[in-house]
């Protein structure tokens, strides 16, 4: 295969009627095919069915001191809920407040509790004039959602292979006391599959922010999500605490990608004074989270012993569909020069980066044959991505004979938009 680069003017048109006529035939195939939103095929959701059994009328439901499940009351959660969730990422029980159903709902909860209340004592942001946000990019649609509906001002850092850049985020921490939080999503990044290098969590963890108030929402949504072997970053709250920075770390925790997403148990971590401050709100927004929910999964995860065991058989479902995606790109796309890829070891997406000005192109062709894609634009601040070329792939949902189809339209349509472009310049 030859680079389009190399390729002459006559060259490229001639690429490109066989590119039309290959994706004409794609289009009278009537295809219906969604790679758009990372959720958990039927066959993962199935892997937790006797979760449903495991709690039944002779379950002990008093199963903490002074808590039955049953009932009002115990608003941190139950004592194997905390377990598990710590478990996934190192931490203590003592550390883990439990939320209801889902880590984006208490990351807003957080959020909210900055603006209306203040952390600890500091001045809610809805009093000052203005308020700053860090948002490494690509990155999660919904954790932007969640900052532009606050109307704060979200600055764009741009990923490395190792994180954040790490350089920019020092600076402008250090030097702005309008920046009140950072997004970071530290391992397998949505949507790029990254994890943050021991030096990156490290000098996150080191920061010396200019507001008192600054905090790292440290969403560990894939903490346990591997694809393949077992992959560790540090702790950040412990690598925090040594800087005297403890308070600065709020992780989330979750187990939507692990039991039932939208149907798990969440949690968020963090330092004594932190978690004192979170139940006052807490106190007044529930009188208590769903337990039997929680106790379900205590029981059926054995306080977090069977976790990676259980994730495995996830990985099982997922590793060939990611497979199929990589395998189709390196096939068809990679000598064409027009574009790279990440290669994720665990998480949930793979980021397609076109040519500049191609994203979004190649996801309309792909949606006039039939494909649903994450829209251009999703993973960066208002929807805006400067260069137009990063497209997250969701290879979770479909089947692997689906992807195989999906893989292949992606490619073609990758193939004609950047065809199209260099025949523009
Ligand atoms: C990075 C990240 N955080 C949080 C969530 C949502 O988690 P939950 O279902 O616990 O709200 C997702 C879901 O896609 C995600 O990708």
């Amino acid at each position: 295969m030859k680079s389009y680069q190399n390729m002459s003017r006559e060259e490229l048109l001639q690429e490109k009627q066989s590119l039309e006529e290959a994706y004409k035939e794609f289009q009278k195939r009537d295809l219906s095919l969604n790679m758009a939103r990372g959720k958990p095929s039927k066959a993962q959701l199935d892997l937790s069915m006797d979760m449903l059994t495991v709690v039944d009328r002779d379950t002990d439901m008093d199963v903490a001191v002074n808590v039955d499940a049953r009932n009002y009351g115990g608003l941190v959660g139950i004592e194997g809920a905390r377990e598990l969730i710590a478990s996934m990422v190192d931490a203590k029980p003592e550390q883990v407040v439990m939320g209801g159903n889902s880590s984006l709902n208490l990351m807003f909860d957080t959020v909210t509790r900055g603006m209306i209340s203040g952390y600890l004592g500091n001045t809610p942001w809805c009093k000052l004039d203005k308020v700053k946000w860090l948002c490494p990019v690509p990155g999660y649609d919904r954790h932007f959602a969640v900052t532009e509906h606050y109307g704060i001002e979200m600055i764009n850092i741009p990923m490395t292979e190792d994180g954040p850049d790490m350089d920019m985020v020092e600076e402008l921490v250090s030097s702005d006391p309008a920046i009140k939080g950072i997004w970071c999503v530290p391992k397998f990044t949505n949507p790029q599959g990254i994890v943050y290098s021991d030096e990156t969590v490290r000098r996150m963890a080191a920061l010396k922010p200019a507001a008192p108030d600054f905090r790292v929402f440290w969403d560990n949504a894939y903490c346990v999500h591997y694809l393949y072997d077992e992959v560790k970053i540090p702790n950040i709250l412990e690598l925090a605490k040594e800087y005297g920075n403890e308070d600065m770390i709020f992780e989330f925790v979750s187990t939507s990608k692990i039991s039932f997403a939208g149907a798990g148990v969440a949690g968020i971590v963090a330092s004594k004074a932190n978690l004192d401050d979170i139940e006052k709100t807490m106190t007044v927004r529930t009188i208590g989270h769903d337990k039997l929910n929680q106790l379900r999964h205590a029981i059926f995860f054995e306080n977090g012993a069977k976790i990676l065991d259980h994730m495995k058989l996830h990985a099982d479902i997922l590793r060939p569909k990611f497979e199929v995606i990589l395998e189709t790109l390196d096939r068809d796309v990679k000598e064409l020069e027009i574009g790279s890829w990440t290669k994720p070891q665990g998480g949930y997406f793979i980021t397609f980066k076109s040519l500049p000005g191609c994203a979004t192109r190649i996801i309309t062709l792909a949606k006039e044959a039939g494909m649903v894609m994450t829209g251009a634009g999703a993973p960066f601040p208002y929807h805006k991505d400067p260069e137009d070329a990063y497209i997250r792939i969701a290879p979770s949902f479909p089947t692997v004979e689906e992807l195989a189809v999906a893989a292949d339209l992606f490619t073609v349509c990758v193939r004609l938009a950047s065809v199209e472009k260099l025949l523009s310049c």
